[in-house]
């Protein structure tokens, strides 16, 4: 049976028809595999999986990803809960960061994950959509000479630069360890498909090759463009909402939401299996 979807918008988007069964049916999720190259943002309205559910599926996309590594002892704890609640996060810097564009597992040596999921537990009453920006159809919009003008650019993409928005000017890179991460990559990824994708967000620090200014100034207005409204969808959750997005070819953030809104998120992940070059 042929997956079921609309197109959102037309650079970006699909919203799938599909039912609960359907998402441990093998061919179904070769489906979605593709349809994510293609539209990048699948969004299936109020499936309500739980979190097995929600495993079983990212388990059939590829290799579940644990990006709380401390916390592996069981299934349910593959699931990263995503909540500004000061009562269940201690460590709210980390969800605060998630205000601003940026694609998961830039500054880890293993490839970016391939795909993130995210499962809407509660939804902010104001604010807190999610918003995702397609940046292969950033790269391929851009007049051929600019193209051009970025080959060869390689980025520095660092946590300091991704948390410096939301840093008390008390926490620098001598007190907080895992701020000193960085890893240089190409401004455009050439994926093994062969498209080209830019490759932006907050964490993107410095150009190498250029002096500071000229390099954030390119950096700022590359990812001004990839946020245009033609290349990007927002996502207003509701309860029950599942959405999953192609991370290696998107950028994504959240509209700020009140830590009081209870607002919780379930996230999972599938590891990448292809270098950033
Ligand atoms: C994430 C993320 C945004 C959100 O799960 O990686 O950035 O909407 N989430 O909570
Ligand atoms: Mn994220």
């Amino acid at each position: 049976m042929p997956i079921e979807y609309e197109s959102v918008k037309p650079l970006i988007g699909a919203r799938v028809h599909a039912s609960r069964n359907d998402m441990s049916d093998p061919d179904f999720v070769r489906e979605c595999l593709s349809l994510l190259d293609d539209r990048l943002v699948l969004v299936f309205p109020q499936i309500g999986l739980d979190d097995k559910e929600q495993l079983a599926f990212t388990d059939l996309l590829g290799e579940r990803y644990n990006f709380v590594k401390q916390l592996t002892s069981g299934d349910e704890e593959d699931v990263y809960k995503i909540t500004l609640d000061p009562e269940i996060n201690k460590t709210p810097e980390y969800v605060l960061g998630t205000f601003f564009w940026h694609m998961d597992g830039v500054m880890e040596e293993t490839p970016p994950s391939k795909a993130s999921l995210l499962s809407c537990r509660k939804a902010a009453e104001t604010g807190g959509q999610t918003e995702f920006a397609n940046l292969f159809a950033a790269y391929e919009h851009l007049p051929e000479e600019e193209k051009r003008q970025l080959e060869g650019l390689t980025v520095l993409h660092s946590v300091y630069s991704a948390v410096r928005p939301v840093l008390e000017l008390d926490v620098t890179p001598d007190n907080f360890d895992g701020i000193k991460k960085q890893q240089e990559h190409p401004l455009v990824w050439q994926h093994d498909s062969g498209r080209k994708s830019l490759l932006v967000g907050t964490h993107a620090d410095r150009v190498v090759q250029l002096p500071l200014a000229e390099g954030r100034a390119l950096l700022i207005r590359l990812l001004e463009w990839s946020a245009q409204p033609d290349f990007t969808y927002r996502h207003q959750w509701q309860e029950g909402d599942f959405v999953v997005w192609n991370n290696c070819g998107a950028l994504h953030r959240v509209i700020p939401y009140d830590k009081h809104s209870g607002r919780t998120m379930h996230r999972t992940s599938v590891a990448g299996n292809e270098h950033i070059k």
